[in-house]
C-alpha cells in the first residue's frame, strides 16, 4: 500500500485567546518565591522564581482563559505563556497585540513491514516501554529513554527532559517516539526550549489524537490534568500502524474509543464499525487503511479554530462524563484496576448518546445505532467490572452519582446545586452536534438532568 500524506497548515493568534477582562496582579513587596524545592524546580524551567506561586494563585482564583493578566513581574509573565496553554498578559498601561503565528507540516501513513526509516540528526526521546520492545529505535548514547505515566505527566518531569537536553548539547531538532502522554511532556519542553518536535506516536491515541493538533502539556496537581501548557506544533508526524503489535490490548482498545468519537461526529457509522472490527483482529492493513481519515477528521476541525475558542470543543465529545469516571478511578484504585482514559471516554460516549436522547435531541433510532456500535467497539463494560474500577462497593448506591457530579461540576469539596448547568456536548444526530444557539457547541444541563440518564446508562451496561 502507498503512503499516505496529509499537508497540514495551522495558523492562530499568540495569546490564543483574546481577552475579554483583565486581572491585575499586586505589586508584592519583596519575594513571591516558594519552598526550595519549588525555586529548583523553575530554575529547571528557565522560570523565574515566584511562578509557581502565581500559578496556583490563578488556579485558586478560577481566572478563565479569556481573563488578560496585568503585571510587570517577570514570573506573572511566564505564568501567563503557560496556564491553560497561555493567556494574554501587559504590562500596566500597554496594549496587547496578538501575533499571528502560522506553519505546515506533514503527516504521514507509512506501511511497511517494518519502522520507516527517519533522518538523523534529532535528538530522539524514547517510550521506555518502545525502547524495551523495539531496541532498534533507540539511535544514540544521547537519547533520553524515559516511561513516564499520568502520575509524571509533571513540570518535574519537563524539567528533566530539559536538563537531559542540555547534556546532550541542546540540540534544536528534538523526536519523540512514544505515547500521548510522552508526546504531551516531551512538545511541552520542546516549546519551552525553542526546538522544533517530530513526533513518532506508537500508540492508538497518539496517532489518532495527541499527536494531531498542536495541544501539550502536564498535569497540574491539585489543579487537574492538562492544565498547564503550551499550543507548539510539531515539525513533522510519522504513523507506522506497526507499533500497536506491542501494545497491550487495553491500550489499543482504548484508544479504539478516540478513534470511534471522531468517526461518530464525522457521520461515518460504517466506517467506525470496521475500524471496531479492525482493532478486534488487529488487523494491521485494515488499521493503516482508516488512519489518514480518522487523523484528517481532526486535523480540519483543529484548522478552522487551533486554539479551541469554539467547533474544536466538540472533540470532547465523551469527556464531560467520561473525565468524571477517570478522576474517581483514579482517587479510588490504583495499578490494573484503574480505567485508562480512553476506557472512561468510551462509557462517556455512551452517556452522552444517552442524554441527547433522554433531552430530546437525539432520535430513537440515532441512540440506538449508535449504542450498539459502541457495544461492539468494546467502548462498553459489565456493572461488576465498573464497580470495581470505580472502587466502588455499588455501582446503585446514589452516593456514586452525587461524587460524580461533584467531578463534572470540577468542584473539590462542594456538592453541587442540582440546578447548577454543567457544559456538554450532545448529538443531534450522527455526525452533528446539537447547537442550543448558532456558534455554541456545547449545552449546558443542569446537574439533575443527568440522574434518569444515568439510571438508563447503568441498565444499558446490565
Ligand atoms: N495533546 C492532545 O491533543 C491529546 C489528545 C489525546 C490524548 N492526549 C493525552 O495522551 C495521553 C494518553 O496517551 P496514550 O494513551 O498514548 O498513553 P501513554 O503515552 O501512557 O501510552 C500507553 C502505554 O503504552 C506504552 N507504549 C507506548 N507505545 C507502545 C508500544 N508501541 N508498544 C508497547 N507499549 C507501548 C507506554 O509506555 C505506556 O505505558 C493522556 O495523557 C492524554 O491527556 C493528548
Ligand atoms: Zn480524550
Amino acid at each position: 500500500m502507498d503512503d499516505s500524506v496529509l499537508k497540514v497548515s495551522w495558523s492562530m493568534k499568540d495569546p490564543p485567546v483574546a481577552p475579554v477582562s483583565w486581572h491585575v496582579w499586586p505589586e508584592y513587596e519583596g519575594s513571591t518565591a516558594g519552598t526550595a524545592q519549588e525555586a529548583e524546580l523553575e530554575a529547571g524551567l528557565g522560570w523565574a522564581a515566584g511562578t509557581l506561586s502565581v500559578l496556583g494563585e490563578a488556579f485558586d482564583m478560577k481566572l478563565g482563559r479569556a481573563t488578560g493578566w496585568e503585571s510587570d513581574r517577570p514570573e506573572v509573565r511566564d505564568a501567563a505563556r503557560v496556564y491553560k496553554r497561555g493567556v494574554a498578559r501587559r504590562r500596566a498601561g500597554d496594549k496587547v497585540v496578538r501575533r499571528p503565528l502560522q506553519g505546515r507540516y506533514e503527516l504521514s501513513v507509512w506501511t511497511g513491514a517494518t519502522p520507516p526509516r527517519l533522518k538523523g540528526g534529532s535528538w530522539q526521546i524514547v517510550d521506555g516501554h518502545v525502547a524495551r520492545h523495539w531496541p532498534t529505535a533507540v539511535r544514540g548514547a544521547d537519547d533520553l529513554v524515559i516511561t513516564l505515566t499520568e502520575h509524571t505527566k509533571t513540570l518535574t518531569s519537563v524539567a528533566q527532559i530539559l536538563k537531559a537536553a542540555k547534556a546532550a548539547g541542546s540540540p534544536q531538532a528534538w523526536r519523540v517516539l512514544g505515547g500521548g502522554i510522552l508526546a504531551d511532556v516531551a512538545a511541552f519542553a520542546a516549546g519551552l526550549a525553542g526546538a522544533t518536535v517530530e513526533f513518532v506516536p506508537t500508540t492508538l491515541v497518539a496517532m489518532a489524537d495527541a499527536c494531531v493538533g498542536g495541544k501539550t502539556g502536564v498535569n497540574f496537581s491539585p489543579y487537574g490534568k492538562n492544565q498547564l501548557g503550551l499550543f507548539y506544533f510539531p515539525s513533522g508526524v510519522y504513523v507506522w500502524p506497526g507499533w500497536l503489535r506491542t501494545l497491550p490490548e487495553r491500550e489499543l482498545l482504548a484508544g479504539s474509543a478516540e478513534c470511534i468519537k471522531h468517526l461518530i461526529l464525522a457521520g461515518a457509522v460504517p466506517a467506525a464499525r470496521a475500524f471496531a472490527a479492525a482493532v478486534r483482529t488487529r488487523d494491521e492493513t485494515a488499521i493503516a487503511a482508516a488512519l489518514p481519515a480518522i487523523m484528517d477528521y481532526k486535523v480540519q476541525i483543529v484548522a478552522d479554530d487551533p486554539a479551541e475558542i469554539g467547533r474544536r470543543a466538540i472533540l470532547n465529545l465523551g469527556h464531560t462524563l467520561g473525565h468524571a469516571l477517570e478522576a474517581l478511578s483514579q482517587e479510588r484504585t490504583k495499578g490494573e484496576t484503574t480505567l485508562l482514559h480512553g476506557e472512561a471516554v468510551g462509557l462517556g460516549l455512551l452517556f452522552s448518546v444517552l442524554l441527547s436522547r433522554d433531552l430530546g435531541h437525539l432520535s430513537e433510532g440515532a441512540a440506538t445505532e449508535l449504542s450498539e456500535l459502541l457495544h461492539e467497539a468494546g467502548c462498553t463494560r459489565s456493572l461488576s467490572d465498573l464497580q470495581t474500577r470505580l472502587g466502588v462497593a455499588d455501582i446503585h448506591d446514589p452516593a456514586l452519582l452525587q461524587d460524580l457530579k461533584r467531578l463534572i461540576g470540577h468542584d473539590k469539596k462542594n456538592t453541587p446545586q442540582d440546578d447548577a448547568a454543567t457544559s456538554w456536548v450532545l448529538l443531534q444526530a450522527v455526525g452533528t452536534v446539537y447547537q442550543a444557539q448558532a456558534n455554541r457547541w456545547t449545552t449546558p444541563v443542569p446537574m439533575n438532568a443527568l440522574d434518569a440518564t444515568w439510571q438508563r446508562f447503568l441498565s444499558a451496561l446490565g
